[in-house]
């Protein structure tokens, strides 16, 4: 069966990739396939994953690129030789241009740990989120997939899933929290909802 092919671009530990990878694994990301795993740094833990997954991974350091048109480019080609149909951001935490998110239209997908429009846009990023949230007292948040454009998580919403703040939460257990259950979950079902829409578009234009 045709597949679309997956590029997750990653900053960090990998947990939401390890839910894509298990997700094909388990058949139940059927439509997409992982062909390639980029980090923007060095020392991600998630390449290690990609490696144990037999799923090609690279390092495309930013700080070593020196610039983001330099950074943009090189990613750009490694998408691009590895076809890739739909980019996936899994705790990536490099800012992309305008350029680059107007090229993928539609074609990339980030998970956000907030109820977006809650806790997010530049500077919220990983734990940040989670003492946000808990700073200003909310009892529930969540984890939102949505596509990227050029707002910083502003593109439009795919998916949300809320999860209850309880008493005594840190920042570290209400990321746990969300992860489990909201993150993991969302994300390996958006992938397979778009991965889909992908193979049927292609299949509408090549008829
Ligand atoms: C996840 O909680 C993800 O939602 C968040 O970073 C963490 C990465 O964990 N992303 C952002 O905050 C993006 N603004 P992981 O590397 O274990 O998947």
């Amino acid at each position: 069966m045709m597949k679309a092919n997956i590029a997750v671009l990653v900053s960090g530990g990998g947990t939401n990739l390890q839910a894509i990878l298990d997700a094909q694994e388990a058949g139940s990301l059927k439509s997409g396939q992982v062909v390639l795993v980029v980090s923007d740094r060095a020392g991600a833990y998630a390449l290690e994953r990609a490696r144990k997954a037999g799923v090609p991974g690279k390092e495309i350091n930013k700080k070593a690129c020196g610039g983001q048109a330099a950074f943009e480019a090189q990613l750009e080609a490694a998408l691009t030789e590895a076809k890739a149909d739909l980019i996936i951001l899994a705790g990536f935490l490099s800012i992309l241009s305008e350029d680059f998110t107007r090229r993928h239209d539609h074609r990339i997908l980030n998970i956000h740990p907030s109820l977006i429009p809650s806790f997010c846009g530049a500077g919220y990023y990983g734990l940040k989120v989670h003492e946000a949230a808990l700073a200003r007292g909310v009892k529930v948040t969540g984890a939102t997939v949505h596509f990227v454009n050029e707002i910083p998580d502003g593109g439009e919403i795919i998916a949300q899933k809320a999860v209850e703040i309880q008493p005594g939460d840190t920042a570290e257990t209400l990321q746990r929290r969300v992860m489990e259950q909201a993150e993991w979950i969302l994300l390996p079902q958006a992938a397979e909802e778009v991965s889909a829409r992908i193979l049927r578009e292609r299949a509408e234009n090549a008829g």
